[in-house]
């Protein structure tokens, strides 16, 4: 039996994470949820967070994944480690695994976090890093008008714009590594780092935290022995417009998909609405 993972996020920063896990293990099956009625979720508080993953995981619960990775870093950053104690299925989120990897590389002295209001306020990845190692330096800025500039698909002029704000104070402070911790902005990596290097001068390595989730995840699946061979197949719902979602995600993703609403509010549970 094939049982798929389940990876979640507020709307389209996951799929960045998908993508990754995608080509690393193409024969996995997925689901996909995109929370987008209540994206965005940096700017919400832990109480919502949990409310909401606690939903989503539940969902996912029921359509028997075998494990969840959660594509969102404020969720990992607010609730993760909550939801970690009252469920049994194997989860990780993007920054413990990120965390780990950049503080084993001994030339890293001085870390930029871009993140969410939220994930800011949580302290998450300072407090993650340090914790493996005291001796890095770690600045954090918050980029709250990104995403929605994200999913909302403004102008591209504006979002360099609002890229070249945020990314000053970290370019200033001379950072030699930024973590992309929101998994939005990869979406708009080479944006990144073009306004690092053309704007600002500055040659900083630039962390993708889905590329160490992913390997932590199939690490944990390897061990248990769960590694299936599926079709692949991905199947994505949306707490929102499950229209919008599919024109939005089609343009990331760079292939055909197929989107079904939910709602996951339903009293005592799950009623899949399909389109
Ligand atoms: N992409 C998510 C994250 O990594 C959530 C962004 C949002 O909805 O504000 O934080």
């Amino acid at each position: 039996m094939n049982n798929p993972i389940g990876i979640f996020d507020s709307g389209l920063g996951g799929l960045t994470v998908l993508k990754e896990l995608m080509k690393i293990a193409p024969h996995e099956d997925v689901i996909y949820v995109a929370d987008t009625i209540h994206m965005p979720y940096g700017n919400r508080s832990v109480q919502e967070i949990v409310g909401y993953m606690k939903q989503i995981v539940s969902f996912l619960e029921r359509m028997n994944v075998k494990a969840i990775l959660v594509a969102c870093n404020t969720s990992s950053a607010l609730a993760l480690s909550y939801i970690k104690s009252i469920i049994s299925l194997p989860i990780v989120g993007l920054i413990e695994p990120t965390a780990k990897r950049i503080s084993q590389r001994r030339y890293i002295k001085k870390v930029g976090i871009l993140a969410t209001r939220a994930t800011v306020s949580s302290l998450a990845y300072t407090l993650a890093i340090k914790r493996y190692n005291p001796n890095i330096q770690v600045i954090e800025k918050s980029a709250p008008l990104l995403v929605p500039f994200i999913e909302n698909r403004v102008k591209r002029e504006v979002l360099i714009k609002a890229l070249t704000i945020y990314l000053e104070p970290l370019a200033n402070a001379d950072i030699d590594t930024l973590i992309l911790g929101c998994s939005h902005y990869p979406l708009y990596l080479e944006e990144i780092s073009s306004i690092l290097l053309e704007k600002y001068k500055k040659r900083t390595d630039i962390v993708d935290p889905a590329v160490y989730a992913v390997e932590e995840l199939l690490k944990e699946l390897k061990e248990m022995g769960i590694t299936e061979r599926g079709t692949g197949e991905i199947r994505f719902f949306t707490t929102g417009d499950a229209y919008e979602f599919r024109e939005k995600a089609t343009v990331f993703i760079n292939r055909p998909i197929k989107v079904k609403h939910i709602n996951l509010r339903e009293e005592g549970g799950i009623k899949l609405w399909h389109r």
